[in-house]
């Protein structure tokens, strides 16, 4: 089928494809856009192949030395748009009280006189002497009852092609979505039209940027960046904003959290959920080797960073990961760091802003002991251990990233592709604290949890624009993500705990970790990385009431002869370095948390000041 929307541009319906509602929006925003052209994905390896030669061309790729990284390929951004915009991104409910206060806001008609109905509106002609890409998409494994669908329209092949490694992508999700099958339309432009005979650029952006969502009505508007998180509308933008809006709505839960399966040298097998900050190592953790010392201990991912928790008729949490890939960070990823992932990365990848090395491969600050000797650094100048040492330039972008898909991964899960999901049998949270926080702590209840996770703070990493290492309150790891007001996400959690508790099934325990404690030297105390194993040891020990731990004010916390020290040189004292529980900066903490509690007044639950108020009365004893 091909039918003309306007002068000179087709639809180029695919063979087959009858959704008339899709057929409609696609044209429809192919001449509010006035793309020159419409692209359907069909997701088929010889047309990722093509595209990604096509970006070659067109000098957004540079393709790698097949003898070193078959098959991938290095993107370098605009040094403008190189992170998620936090403060562009937003969430334009009806009522301004349902973003919340942690979300910019903007009523939903002046933001689409704005950018689509307005007579300048940004999406207006936005796509000119582009192709509009028409990328169909599954959020989890095609068919399975927690999955769904996305469309996204973009004038980028760099996203076409991610799309491809992040999502299941193309003609199999139309044949699923049928004639009237529910999907979300995301659409999102790099805001760089161009005027006939006007040669492109190798990256094309905008210095306007909009990351927008329309809750009521599940759309996603994203405008003026390439970069992944702003850009690559399944992951951020729908498997979390979107999706949380549907999570409230349906009763369950769309979260910023990797999901591991471990497996006990006995055989037994427990299933993980954690969340992290951005760049705090979810990916590191969801991909982990157990230490020597701790032989007969797995563990098997299932996703990296977004989960998608539904009840089941069991009474239990039955997780997804929606995404099909990895968008992951590249510096301080090693063979010593993260061994699967490195493994992962060996071919089909697509680094975006790490460094060039004079044979045709990447590299990133941390990726060896020792620096290539010359390398281009991530906006093709001439980088050297010498001018880095002089100017303190970084080879790589400190957000550099690489896109791979799921089935590289030597650790990945049988079960995650599993249309059911997996039991979670855990939650755990954990922030980015020099200080303060425990190594780990259990609630000792799903209140204690939701508290914990409700009130944990974070050190800010590069991979949001702004300032770095500056502490803020990151609740659930959800701060950038959550859709709608803050309040009314906690109490979600506080229903799904009670209506699951009221089913009569074992609650998953909640755990808050922080890796990252630092010693009066300014270093790591904790080890971090494989030795993690241990924490997690721990963890499933209490889930199977086999170990014990100390309570404190705020829960639970081993002892430390409870965790498994085989194999690892790590004394008391130093155990006592990131365990230890200071009443002073405890008391500055739970001051923290009433700020948060002032900010987050409007409909924030009662049991939320209640816990607070015993913390420092137990504080106080
Ligand atoms: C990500 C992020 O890209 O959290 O996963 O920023
Ligand atoms: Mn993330």
């Amino acid at each position: 089928m091909n039918r003309p929307v306007m002068e000179g541009v087709r639809l180029n319906v695919p063979a087959g494809v009858t959704h008339a509602k899709l057929i409609e929006w696609v044209a429809e925003m192919a001449a509010l856009t006035e793309a020159s052209e419409v692209y359907w994905c069909d997701g088929s390896t010889a047309e990722y192949d093509r595209l990604c030669a096509q970006l070659v061309a067109a000098g957004t790729f540079k393709k790698l030395n097949p003898a070193l990284r078959p098959n991938s390929y290095l993107a370098c951004s605009s040094p403008s748009d190189v992170a998620r915009v936090e403060d562009r991104t937003f969430i334009c409910s009806a009522k301004k009280e349902d973003a919340g206060p942690t979300n910019n806001w903007m009523a939903p008609a002046e933001m689409r006189e704005l950018l689509q109905t307005g007579s300048s509106a940004l999406f207006r002609g936005a796509m000119k002497g582009r192709t509009m890409y028409v990328v169909p998409f599954s959020m989890g494994p095609l068919g399975s009852p927690i999955a769904h669908i996305g469309v996204e329209l973009s004038d980028s092949p760099y996203v076409a092609v991610n799309m491809k490694i992040m999502t299941r992508m193309g003609r199999a999700v139309l044949d699923v979505l049928g004639t009237n099958g529910h999907f979300v339309p995301c659409v999102h432009t790099v805001g760089a039209p161009l005027q006939a005979g006007q040669k492109d650029v190798a990256w094309p952006c905008n210095t306007t940027k909009y990351i927008v969502h329309y809750p009521e009505t599940q759309e996603i508007w994203s405008y003026g960046s390439g970069y992944g998180g702003n850009a690559l509308l399944g992951k951020k933008c729908f498997a979390l904003r979107i999706a949380s809006n549907m999570g409230r709505a349906q009763g369950w839960l769309a979260e910023h959290m990797l999901i591991l399966g471990v497996t006990s040298p006995e055989g037994k097998k427990h299933h993980v959920a954690a969340a992290f900050p951005s760049a705090c190592g979810k990916t590191n953790f969801a991909m982990l080797i157990p230490p020597e010392g701790m032989n007969g201990w797995k563990v098997t991912t299932i996703g990296d960073d977004i989960a998608w928790i539904k009840p089941n008729a069991d009474g239990r949490l039955y997780a997804i990961n929606p995404e099909a890939g990895y968008f992951g960070v590249a510096p301080g990823t090693n063979d010593k760091t993260n061994f699967n992932c490195m493994a992962s990365l060996k071919r089909d990848v697509i680094f975006t802003n790490v460094a060039l090395t004079d044979d045709g491969d990447v590299w990133w600050e941390g990726m060896t002991d020792e620096a290539p000797a010359h390398l281009l650094d991530w906006q093709g100048k001439d980088w050297t251990p010498a001018i880095a040492k002089e100017t303190g330039a970084k080879a790589a972008h400190p957000n550099a990233r690489f896109t791979v898909a799921a089935t590289n991964n030597p650790a990945l899960d049988p079960a995650w592709d599993d249309p059911k999901g997996v039991a979670i049998d855990a939650f755990i949270f954990g922030g980015r604290r020099s200080t303060t926080v425990p190594l780990v702590t259990e609630a000792r209840d799903w209140l204690e949890g939701v508290y914990m996770a409700a009130t944990m703070g974070s050190e800010t990493t590069a991979a949001a624009a702004g300032a770095q290492g500056v502490v803020r309150r990151d609740p659930f790891a959800m701060l950038p993500f959550i859709g709608y007001n803050m309040s009314d996400y906690f109490q979600h959690w506080l229903d799904m705990g009670q209506k699951l508790q009221a089913s009569g099934a074992k609650l998953p325990k909640i755990f808050c970790v922080n890796w990252f404690r630092k010693g009066a030297d300014g270093k790591f105390v904790w080890p971090g990385y494989g030795e993690n194993m241990r924490v997690l040891q721990w963890m499933i020990e209490r889930i199977e009431g086999a170990t014990t731990g100390v309570e404190h004010a705020f829960g639970t916390t081993p002892s430390y002869g409870d965790l498994n020290w085989n194999g690892l040189d790590f004394t008391a004292a130093q155990f006592d370095q990131v365990t230890s529980i200071d009443p002073a900066a405890w008391k500055t903490e739970l001051g923290l948390h009433e700020a948060l509690f002032e900010q987050l007044a409007y409909h924030l639950p009662m049991e939320m000041s209640a816990t607070k108020a015993d913390i420092e009365a137990r504080l106080a004893a």
